[in-house]
């Protein structure tokens, strides 16, 4: 079978390597890809949210499975056009994604189906959301009801604080339309933790829990990234509060998008926190994380195919779906500048002397045009993660940071303490 995969990130890297090893995969084409992508699969240069130019490619190239792993696209309706074309899609609907695209629209529907998160209200008029935080106690959070990249959320210490950030978003405009209306909600004390599942709607599969590191520094300091680095599984998610997670909030989650008439299909991502009230909704994204996916991939035994096309054809067997029993860890090169703008261009060298079980999944690379082979630069902020399993969460961790050191670039960086504090 031929497979599109839409994006180019780290996270569209491990998929598509995980698709390659499927025996009926046939032909594999990442639109638009990056340069390591370009070693296991043909790119095709559009846009991942041009949504006419992929349906019209998926048909003319007889495409037998579509893959949407990012949000954008998932919004934009690229899955809705895909199955309107007759092309199986893996992903989920235009107005499934909206549990992920606004704040609001999954605040709201955690209420109505009682779904343990935080306390919140929302507005869509300055006035009132200034109102608000005078009569909250501090710290608050203050989100961008709409898509920011990861970086619409501010924990805000004080009242002043909180305020500065509404009136960012709703006067000054940051974040655009994204922050015309915001989510004000109380401050969770806990732990993070992510647990992704595979769902055709109404079953699914869960994937061995993972942790990121989202602050660009180690210690946590610094400002937000879209991650760091990961790892899996995670030491204080206990049998019991999986369970417990399992029935207070993924099943009461899924079920809900049935009854609201937009069943969720494809990857949901459940960003929660582990507070002295058990697990609550931080967040949901529509898709594997970036780099989530890469930690959880690799330990995946299941033929990632099957699993897609039965998501798609709504017959999803969660006993099907195998991990092993192992640590997966990631950590992310950066380029100098990021968060912000990346300087860019740098020829990355060190990538052939990685031992053999050591995955690189590139991110921000492009090959370089005046050599051929194997030779990259830099092109975005995230640059590329090295990721390795091993029996333990230590075992995995030493064998991605013996391997991240031989890695070298224009500006180089990357965090020193991925998972240490779970390995102590
Ligand atoms: P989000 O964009 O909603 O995932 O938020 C980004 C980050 O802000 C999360 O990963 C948390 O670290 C933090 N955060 C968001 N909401 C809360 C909350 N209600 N309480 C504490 N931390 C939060
Ligand atoms: N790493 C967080 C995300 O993919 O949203």
């Amino acid at each position: 079978m031929r497979v599109l995969v839409t994006g180019g990130g780290g996270r569209e890297h491990a998929v598509l390597w995980k698709l390659s090893q499927s025996p009926r995969v046939s032909r594999l084409y990442c639109a638009p890809g990056n340069g390591g992508i370009a070693e296991i699969a043909e790119c095709v240069p559009i846009r991942a949210t041009d949504v006419e130019a992929l349906t019209a490619f998926a048909a003319r190239e007889g495409i037998g499975l579509c893959a949407v792993t990012s949000d954008d696209p998932q919004a934009a309706g690229l899955v809705d056009a895909m199955r309107q074309a007759g092309i199986a899609a893996f992903g989920c609907t235009q107005a499934a994604a909206r549990i992920e695209s606004s704040k609001i629209f999954a605040k709201d529907l955690m209420r109505k189906y009682g779904i343990p998160t935080a306390r919140y209200e929302s507005f869509d008029r300055l006035e009132d959301a200034l109102a608000c935080i005078q009569t909250r106690p501090a710290p608050m959070v203050v989100k961008a009801d709409g898509l920011a990249l990861g970086k619409g959320a501010v924990v805000a210490r004080t009242r002043e604080d909180a305020e500065w950030a509404a009136r960012d978003m709703m006067e000054h405009g940051r974040f655009g339309g994204a922050g015309r209306r915001v989510v004000i909600e109380d401050y969770m004390e806990g732990r993070e933790v992510t647990v992704m599942v595979f769902t055709d709607g109404s079953a699914f599969a869960e994937m061995p829990p993972c942790r990121d590191h989202k602050r660009i520094g180690d210690g946590d300091t610094g400002p937000n990234t879209g991650g760091m680095g990961a790892f899996s599984p995670v030491p204080d998610y206990t049998p019991e509060i999986a369970a417990r997670a399992r029935r207070e909030i993924f099943e009461p989650t899924l079920a809900a998008m049935r009854a609201d008439g937009c069943p969720f299909t494809g990857v949901l991502y459940f960003e929660m926190m582990l507070t002295a009230d058990g697990p609550k909704i931080i967040e949901y994204n529509a898709r594997f994380g970036d780099p989530e996916a890469q930690v959880v991939l690799p330990l995946l035994e299941t033929d990632l195919l099957d699993i897609f096309e039965a998501v798609a054809g709504g017959r999803l067997d969660p006993e099907s779906v195998r991990f092993r029993d192992k640590a997966c860890a990631i950590v992310v090169a950066a380029s100098r500048g990021y968060p912000g703008a990346p300087d860019t261009g740098h020829e990355i060298e060190g990538l052939d002397a990685l031992s053999g079980d050591v995955l690189a999944f590139h991110a921000g690379t492009k090959r370089r045009s005046d050599g051929g082979g194997r030779r990259y630069e830099n092109s975005g902020g995230r640059v590329l993660g090295v990721c390795a399993a091993g029996d333990t969460l230590p075992d995995a961790l030493e064998r991605v940071y013996a391997n991240i050191h031989k890695i070298r670039f224009e500006g180089i960086h990357f965090r020193n303490d991925i998972g240490r504090r779970d390995t102590r």
